[in-house]
């Protein structure tokens, strides 16, 4: 039964037990026991950039039934800062979250958004966007501003190009990416408290993700991600990328797939024994006026809506689709905050549920029916 777990690691601040296995896939269900909460895997967790996932409070992210949510170290360091931050006892205290928490390192966040960055052996050089003076985030400074948030996982710095570059930038970044890994590692001051986790990189090299994935696992981590990943390369290459990378990762430890919250995605990369995921897409998204459902999305903004007063989602449990048609919502989403608010209370519950479904398919070992199922609704394709 679920009471006794088919393979567990145990860390000093990470608990993981597999519950129950698919039978013909690497899917799998598991219990993840952190310092401030026992969440359930496979798992979404939605991004909060400023502490605050754009819109709601931690109490309705609670209500949504969020077990980890995401913070970013590069937004977190500049403001509300280190200082404020352990003064306030971490960011679980400061903004009153009292289950699991995810730090990104930062490096990868200033590469995407700034794009000014210049990436040296020493760290991630970038231009300070509140007064456009250079700074420097090195390894160790990643894991000391993640040590003064204090959540459960941090992530390691690593250095990340687009999934598109080829040649031997990707076998530098792959390589350096291990060496921040040993200097991170060395910095980090509560492995007691806190997990750091590795992030396997090497494009859409075989050769260079394999040798990446073998150098981490020599480093004996609570848990694994798999980075560098959905930045526009086509499916079957990063679908092929994850499969190879969870291959050699071990099976009794989490792994966790970066940027990827696409339900197609995390359909087939749960089957790929991935265990855990985080996106902007479904908050992002909403902010555009589109609420997720099964078949796909609705551009909500869109004049067939006008006199639609069928809620979103009927079969949809949360409070949007509890109170408001979809007229109500075309006119609220297209210019009023409230709109934005309620579509992402809607997106988070559906991703939320998206994830309950994998779950359970999983423990009742019909996990491929269920695949066939969810790729048939949203693409009307018999596969
Ligand atoms: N978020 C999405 N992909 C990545 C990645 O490869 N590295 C880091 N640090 N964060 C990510
Ligand atoms: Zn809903």
């Amino acid at each position: 039964g679920l009471d006794t777990p088919l393979e567990t690691s145990s860390s000093p601040a990470l608990k993981f037990e597999v519950l129950a296995k698919c039978s013909t896939t690497k899917a799998r269900a598991s219990r993840m026991h952190l310092p401030h909460y026992t969440a359930h895997t496979p798992m979404f967790m939605p991004v909060g950039t400023m502490g605050t996932i754009k819109g709601l409070t931690t109490k309705q992210l609670e209500q949504l039934d969020c077990h980890v949510i995401l913070g970013n170290t590069y937004h977190l360091g500049s403001r509300p800062g280190p200082e404020l931050l352990e003064k306030a006892g971490g960011l679980h205290e400061f903004m009153t979250w009292n289950r699991g928490l995810l730090t990104d390192s930062g490096g990868f966040q200033m590469v995407s958004l700034l794009k000014l960055a210049n990436i040296t052996e020493e760290g991630v050089e970038f231009e300070n966007p509140h007064d456009g003076k250079m700074m420097m985030l090195t390894p160790e400074m990643s894991i000391g501003l993640q040590n003064s948030i204090g959540a459960d996982i941090m992530m390691q710095l690593d250095d990340v190009v687009s999934s598109l570059t080829t040649g031997p930038r990707v076998e530098e970044a792959m390589w350096r990416s291990v060496r921040w890994l040993d200097r991170g590692i060395k910095a980090h001051k509560r492995p007691t408290e806190q997990n750091l986790f590795p992030i396997v990189q090497g494009g859409l090299d075989e050769r260079l993700r394999t040798i990446s994935a073998q150098q981490l696992i020599q480093r004996d981590s609570p848990g694994y991600a798999i980075g560098g990943l959905s930045g526009g390369e086509a499916k079957g290459q990063f679908w092929r990328m994850v499969n190879l990378s969870t291959d050699i990762l071990p099976t009794n430890k989490p792994r966790y797939c970066m940027g990827v919250g696409y339900g197609e995605d995390l359909v087939v990369c749960s089957a790929l024994g991935v265990d855990m995921y985080d996106c902007v897409f479904p908050t992002r998204t909403a902010r555009f006026g589109n609420a997720l459902v099964r078949t796909g999305s609705l551009a909500l903004h869109k004049g067939k809506y006008r006199n639609d007063t069928a809620p979103i989602d009927s079969d949809c449990d949360c409070a949007t689709c509890a109170r408001y048609s979809r007229a109500y919502l075309h006119i609220a989403a297209s210019k009023e905050t409230t709109g934005c608010h309620l579509l992402t209370v809607h997106n988070i519950a559906f991703q939320m549920r998206l994830m309950r479904d994998i779950r359970q398919a999983i423990v009742d070992d019909c996990y491929p029916q269920f695949v066939r199922s969810f790729m048939r609704t949203r693409f009307g394709k018999t596969v």
